[in-house]
């Protein structure tokens, strides 16, 4: 059987829309009608006005298109696509952590769940962190939740002093300074290109830092032609797409033995999940309806801030 055009087929009898992320397997970029970084794919959701939305990333992106579009199917392929960074904001935990620091303003990833979210009063992503907390007045306080390595590197770019909540990203966390100096010493006239969910030893060495989609058109801008990339490993199908003449290093971690920087979440979907999940319209994402308004509030600030400023 041909999946990929069973798939297109499913898709068009359906009236569905796929939706993938930039760190999913290429061929599932390549039958997707939307590949983007997690603000894309929130935006895309928003405004999409297909039936039946089936998301080709995580857990958490899939609930932010249910959260904005609650009447509409959601489907993931593979429910146990998690994320380590969501995993690291305990809501119970985040909860105490918000009552110790009243008069705080609490700024969350997208990468969060539903109920992270919907304690929250605007969400961001890496391509808007900057930008939404600019948005707010210098001497408001901050609380920014969950990736210390992100809210490190807002704090540097904006001077402020946001209290961070300690969670981080297992791919991105792991990347190994050393092994990036070694790659760069075999390629010197490479470009070091990080995202800032990455260490700061890190992005102090890098020539460019940006979230996904940054990176991609920083890499295909740019007048160098070679690029260490310092970033989950499937962002290198589209790199290579759009640039077919550069060469893209995938960076290593500090773990030898281990493919880090294969995010192994976004990594359990597969053509065949996609094809079943298609056909049996499941699994699908599910969201209380009381928490999925609360949720909605963040999330749609986020947009409507990223909107105004043309993000
Ligand atoms: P962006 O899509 O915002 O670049 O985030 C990276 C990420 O880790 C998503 O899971
Ligand atoms: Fe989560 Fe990191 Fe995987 Fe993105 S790359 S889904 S932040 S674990």
């Amino acid at each position: 059987m041909d999946l990929v055009k069973e798939i297109e087929k499913l898709k068009k009898d359906k009236k569905a829309i796929i939706l993938a992320h930039y760190y999913v397997r290429p061929e599932l970029q390549d039958v997707a009608d939307y590949v983007g970084d997690s603000l894309g794919l929130s935006q895309k959701a928003a405004e999409t006005d297909a039936e039946i939305i089936v998301f080709v990333g995580v857990n958490f992106m899939a609930e932010t298109a249910k959260i904005l579009s609650p009447g509409k199917k959601v489907l993931l392929p593979d429910l146990e696509a998690g994320c380590s960074l969501a995993d690291s904001i305990p809501a119970a935990d985040f909860s105490e952590f918000i009552r110790q620091h009243p008069d705080h303003i609490v700024i969350t990833y997208v990468n969060t769940t539903a109920e992270i979210k919907s304690m929250s009063d605007i969400c961001c992503t890496s391509s808007n962190a900057k930008q939404i907390v600019e948005s707010l007045p210098k001497d408001q306080k901050i609380i920014f939740a969950p990736d210390k390595n992100l809210g490190n590197y807002i704090n540097s770019v904006t001077d402020r002093d946001m209290v961070l909540w300690d969670g981080q990203c297992h791919v991105h966390h792991e990347f190994s300074i050393e092994g990036i100096l070694a790659l760069k010493s075999k390629h010197p006239g490479a470009k070091v290109i990080a995202h800032p969910e990455c260490q700061k030893p890190i992005l102090l060495v890098a020539d460019h830092i940006g979230s996904t989609s940054e990176l991609l058109t920083y890499s295909h801008n740019d007048a160098c032609k070679e690029f260490i990339v310092v970033t989950e490993s499937g962002i290198l199908h589209k790199m290579k797409q759009k640039s077919p003449d550069k060469s893209f290093y995938p960076a290593p971690s500090d773990d030898p033995n281990c493919v880090c920087a294969d995010c192994n979440f976004m990594k359990l979907n597969t053509l065949e999940k996609l094809y079943q999940c298609l056909k049996n319209e499941s699994p699908e994402i599910s969201i209380d309806p009381e928490m999925g308004k609360k949720a909605l509030i963040p999330i749609r600030r986020m947009l409507e801030i990223s909107e105004k400023l043309g993000i």
